[in-house]
């Protein structure tokens, strides 16, 4: 299955640990769902913004996945902390269950998502 690739932001646009990027992506219902990008150690990661222990958006402030330290996406709500490069839950009430991963790619100063073609 081919994967399509759509722009969701500029390279620039993303600090190392900085905000991240807001974008959404089509459920398997087609309903629309809440996503982010952000950059660690250089690359981008993308995820699902929805937190493994109650499926509600993550960021404290618009775009603000990190926590203060800069090493963990945090939970706002209840503190769930996540590795960013892999999703991995690490502490908190994710109890094991890690954020669900978006393939991206960054070229040319652009970053897509890839999406699998219906
Ligand atoms: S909703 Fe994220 S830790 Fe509870």
């Amino acid at each position: 299955m081919a994967a399509a690739k759509r722009l969701i932001g500029l390279s620039d646009e993303l600090e190392e640990r900085g905000r991240g990027l807001k974008f959404s992506v089509s459920g398997a219902d087609g309903e629309s769902q809440p996503a982010f990008a952000i950059r660690a150690d250089g690359k981008v990661f993308a995820y699902l913004n929805r937190c493994a222990h109650v499926p509600i958006e993550m960021d404290w402030d618009n775009g603000q996945f990190f926590d203060f330290s800069g090493q963990y996406l945090l939970c706002s709500t209840h503190g769930a902390l996540y590795d960013p490069s892999t999703g991995r839950c690490v502490g908190g009430r994710c109890n094991g269950r890690g954020l669900q991963p978006l393939r991206v790619q960054e070229e040319n100063n652009h970053i897509y998502l890839l999406e699998e073609d219906a």
